[in-house]
């Protein structure tokens, strides 16, 4: 799995910047335009929160835990709702900014938590984390379903008969390059670049194969109550972000600077700042290399 070190490489690097981009509790996962591209930004983000909220019956006083929370949109969100949120995430950077405004967030890795840590929750989700549970070292020794397999144990412990859990996660598709061409030095329109990139930007990562994979690991205790490809919504998100990263204040622009001199001493930052020339998450959601999935499961 990506340890610590990883996402805070992948997140808390970019903190301020995210947040003076994108708000203060932004969100850093694909929205819900269901193909409404007239819908700014914030309101499919909305969207997809009221769909989670509404598919998981989130209401005043549920007990409700947020699992990789990232900067906290969808603990603000159930806020509004009455709902009685918690947070874990791995980033420093992130935790400290949730803090910050008000939200009930740890640094801690969620695919551990036991009913002793918290308690138990009457709804869980995880938006955008199961990305960072499978290291590349983990999927070649053969632990791949065995790492999913463990994670939905644990989230199973958590919840009562009948609760409910969210995630959404992006995975590999039908056009996935062969893992021996994947390599910063391959063609840089190839396949093979794009998906470099992306395990340049998200170190100690590796997606599952499919929704397959993850409802498989699920069962049996897990039945699946709803899927959906948000891979066209992502490719729509992915644009609005870089508007946003895009657009100039000084004090924004500065701390682009300030990250300048890793360039010189960290390889794999170079394939970072590559990310901002061009979005290899959003080449490998175009030529369907990736796709993404919205699941929605009960406990039986
Ligand atoms: C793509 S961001 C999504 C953040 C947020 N859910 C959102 O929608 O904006 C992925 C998040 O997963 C967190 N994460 C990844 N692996 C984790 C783990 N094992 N334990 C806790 N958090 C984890 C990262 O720290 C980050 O907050």
């Amino acid at each position: 799995m990506a340890s610590q070190k990883d996402l805070d490489f992948t997140y808390s690097t970019i903190d301020k910047i995210f947040r003076l981009s994108m708000g203060e509790t932004g969100d850093y996962s694909g929205a819900m335009y269901n193909g409404d591209f007239s819908l700014t930004l914030e309101e499919a983000q909305r969207q997809k929160h009221q769909f989670i909220a509404d598919s998981l019956s989130i209401g005043p006083g549920s007990k409700v835990l947020d699992m990789g929370c990232g900067w906290g949109p969808f603990l603000t969100y159930i806020k509004g709702r009455g709902a009685d949120g918690r947070g874990v995430t791995l980033s420093q950077g992130q935790a400290a900014a949730c803090q910050r405004n008000g939200l009930r967030v740890d640094v801690k890795d969620c695919r551990t938590i036991r009913p002793t840590d918290y308690g138990r929750f009457d709804a869980i989700t995880c938006i955008g984390g199961m990305e960072h549970f499978c290291s590349i070292e983990q999927w070649q020794a053969g632990q791949q379903d065995a790492v999913y397999a463990d994670f939905f144990q644990h989230v199973a412990d958590l919840l009562p008969v009948g609760g409910r859990f969210y995630m959404q996660t992006m995975v590999f598709s039908k056009n996935m390059p062969p893992f021996e061409r994947i390599r910063l030095d391959a063609d840089p329109d190839s396949d093979a670049y794009y998906m470099a990139l992306m395990v340049a930007e998200f170190p100690g990562s590796w997606l599952p194969y499919g929704p397959e994979q993850v409802i498989r690991n699920a069962e049996p205790k897990f039945k699946l109550i709803s899927k959906s490809s948000g891979r066209l919504d992502y490719i729509e998100t992915i644009g609005q972000w870089r508007k946003r990263f895009r657009a100039f204040s000084l004090e924004k622009y500065l701390t682009y600077a300030s990250l300048l001199p890793q360039l010189l001493i960290n390889p794999a930052f170079r394939g970072l700042i590559a990310t901002f020339r061009k979005s290899p998450n959003r080449v490998c959601f175009e030529r369907e290399l990736m796709d993404h999935y919205r699941l929605v499961f009960e406990k039986v």
